[in-house]
Order: C-alpha cells, then sequence, then structure tokens
C-alpha cells in the first residue's frame, strides 16, 4: 500500500497584474454576467473563451423553471463557440459571477464539475491545455490546464 499526494499549481494576483490579453477576457467574462438570466439562483455567472483564431466568445448562466434545463456559463460561451467555430480550439476561458447583491464575488468561483468534464473533453479534443483565469475582486486564480482543475479526468473514449 502506498500514499500519495497530488500537487495543483496555480498562481494568484490582482486584477491589475493580469497581462493585457487575459485582463481583456476577464473584463469580457464580467460583462457577460450582465446578459445572465438567473431567476432562481439570482446569481449571475459570465465566462469568456478565447479561441487560437484570438476571437473572445461570451455566455452567461441561463436558468429554466425546470431546473435541469438550465445551463452554466461556461458550457453556453464554449458551445456557442465550438458551434460558431468548430475549427478553433479553445485556449483559455475567464468566469466571473456577481452574487445576490449584484456585487462582483470577492473570491473566485470555480467551474462546477459538469463544466469540468466539458472544459477536459475540449480540451482534449483539441490537443491543447486551456487556460482557466477566475476572476475574484480580491484575487484572480490561474490555473494553466483544465486537467489541474480535475485530477483522475475521464477521457478514456476519445
Ligand atoms: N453557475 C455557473 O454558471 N457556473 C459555475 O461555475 C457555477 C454555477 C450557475 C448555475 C446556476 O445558474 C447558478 O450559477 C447558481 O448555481
Amino acid at each position: 500500500m502506498e500514499s500519495r499526494v497530488l500537487n495543483i499549481k496555480y498562481v494568484t494576483c490582482s486584477f491589475d497584474e493580469l497581462e493585457k490579453s487575459d485582463a481583456e477576457l476577464v473584463e469580457a467574462a464580467k460583462k457577460a454576467t450582465f446578459s445572465s438570466y438567473a431567476p432562481y439562483s439570482n446569481f449571475s455567472v459570465g465566462a469568456a473563451v478565447r479561441l487560437s483564431n484570438n476571437e473572445i466568445v461570451q455566455g452567461s448562466n441561463q436558468e429554466n423553471a425546470a431546473f435541469g434545463a438550465g445551463t452554466c456559463a461556461e458550457r453556453c460561451a464554449m458551445f456557442y463557440a465550438n458551434s460558431k467555430y468548430p475549427d478553433y480550439a479553445i485556449c483559455s476561458i475567464a468566469i466571473a459571477a456577481r452574487g445576490v447583491s449584484g456585487e462582483f464575488v470577492h473570491s473566485p468561483i470555480s467551474p462546477c464539475g459538469v463544466c469540468r468534464q466539458a472544459l477536459i473533453e475540449a480540451q482534449t479534443r483539441a490537443k491543447l491545455p486551456i487556460r482557466v483565469l477566475l476572476y475574484g475582486g480580491r484575487e484572480v486564480c490561474i490555473f494553466e490546464s483544465v486537467s489541474d482543475l480535475l485530477p483522475f479526468q475521464f477521457d478514456e473514449i476519445l
């Protein structure tokens, strides 16, 4: 028997420390929160993906009275990007959220398990790591690959 420890590397910084293209992506994610439809949770999430053609595509959470029918901002942005530009890989994604108060969250939120699985598939499909930027007013967290957010990922059938 052997115990093992996994280390996950990520960077944390302030918004002002971001390089220009990352700051632009985070701004797009923040802006996307204003197109959220979240009458049930009052939690508005925005996501913005940057593609290999340098286009930015935004998405936001879209809820529904039949709760399972709604979707998260991340999948909204990713699937929209893949349907609009099927030939371009997703290089990075930024995520931002505003809570019930309408203010942006101080600590970053991170993607739910279903979105992590969808992100992993996009990454495996393109054979390129997707950078993930999680925005919070106090700090931004940057992961260089979705694998860091989903260790022991399932991608065997791809
Ligand atoms: N939500 C997202 O859009 N992305 C996340 O990463 C976490 C949660 C949405 C789903 C639901 O509409 C609301 O936030 C509250 O969970």
